[in-house]
């Protein structure tokens, strides 16, 4: 994995910063990185170019300057956000993702070796009826209840279609000798928990919200009810299946979309764990009917076994082990609580 060169969009980003720091980390890969906005952390380890992935000269430039290996595209707005700007959604999470999808094809071309192109899907594009049938469904695989109800899980659907296009039939009448298409790989994430950052305008956020409130002593209302499930990863996990997928073998992969799955937990199951370490914690539940109805459509959990079987996905953290061994303590770094002030119980990891 040497002399690699890669391009991240969103790199300021949530999982843009987690995959910077394990690619800086590992020192072997160069760093191209685009946000609209500036990553103050890495500026050492990456290229960075401020701008917008609507920019098609800029992502076109960015294609003639460089060779790129891998392109992690994980710019996009997210749920609630593109509820709030549908337009605005669709024109960043399509249009946007066909730039970055015609440069990859216009490198795969030219260099003969198609560029890995990896696009986080979501499970926001799965989609249910309603809650009972939700709850029926239980872990679902990849093929059923595929109607999104929000933008953002639209949009991401659409790309997922679309970019196995462009791997398999993208230019079908072309007759250019040696036609090399693009090699595309995707994972539908659960809801992500860093202990590092907050997600914004996902509706999955109030699982982070949830620990970081409790770790700086502020009250939180969560908007939704106790009941309510989700999957949910910790950062790692989704940073090791990133590079798990971007790294496989093409040769094992039956797809080119995967579900991956860590732990499933209720609203008030997180309350729970955050109470063990955080005794104190002021958490109420004011459900915001139009996030609780987004959050109801999602799956509560996922049937991941063709990502065990392909690529040998798996899960490093289960619910309890993520909170005791990542987030807790990497919370309590990050906003400098002392472990004096965590309930004793939880230290000793009961
Ligand atoms: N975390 C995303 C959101 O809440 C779902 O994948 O929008």
């Amino acid at each position: 994995m040497t002399n690699q060169c890669v391009l991240i969009t969103g790199a300021n980003g949530e999982i843009g910063h987690g995959l910077i720091r394990f690619l800086s980390r590992e020192g072997l890969t160069k760093i191209v990185a685009l946000d609209r906005s500036p990553i103050d952390d890495y500026q050492k380890e990456v290229e960075f170019y401020k701008g917008d992935i609507l920019d098609r000269n800029l992502i076109d430039e960015l294609g003639r300057r460089y060779q790129f290996d891998t392109i992690f595209h994980l710019a996009g707005i997210l749920s609630t956000g593109g509820e709030r700007d549908p337009l605005l959604a669709h024109n960043v999470n399509v249009e946007g993702s066909l730039n970055l999808l015609n440069m990859a094809d216009a490198q795969s071309m030219q260099r003969g070796k198609p560029v890995v192109f990896f696009f986080p899907s979501t499970i926001a594009i799965y989609g249910f009826e309603s809650l009972e049938q939700k709850v029926k469904a239980g872990k679902i695989n990849e093929d059923n209840y595929l109607h999104a109800t929000t933008m953002y899980g639209i949009n991401k659907l659409y790309i997922e279609n679309l970019g196995r296009y462009f791997s398999q039939t993208y230019k079908r009448f072309d007759t250019t000798p040696g036609l090399t298409r693009i090699d595309f790989r995707c994972i539908r994430l659960p809801g992500i928990m860093s202990a590092d950052s907050l997600p914004s305008g996902g509706t999955s956020d109030y699982g982070p919200e949830m620990i970081h409130a409790a770790a700086q002593g502020k009250p939180y209302e969560c908007f939704v009810t106790p009941e309510t499930r989700l999957p949910f990863m910790a950062m790692p996990d989704a940073i090791d299946a990133i590079i798990s997928i971007a790294r496989a073998k093409k040769s094992v992969l039956s797809s080119t979309v995967y579900n991956i799955g860590s732990f499933s937990i209720s609203a008030e199951e997180i309350r729970q764990e955050v109470m063990k370490y955080f005794s104190a914690a002021q958490i109420s539940f004011k459900p915001n009917p139009q996030r609780l109805a987004i959050v109801n459509s999602w799956p509560g959990d996922v049937d991941d076994s063709r990502a065990r079987r392909d690529w040998a996905w798996k899960s490093d953290f289960d619910r309890v082990s993520a909170f005791r061994d990542y987030l807790i303590p990497g919370i309590m770094r990050r906003y400098s609580v002392s472990a004096s002030k965590v309930s004793l119980t939880s230290c000793v990891g009961a």
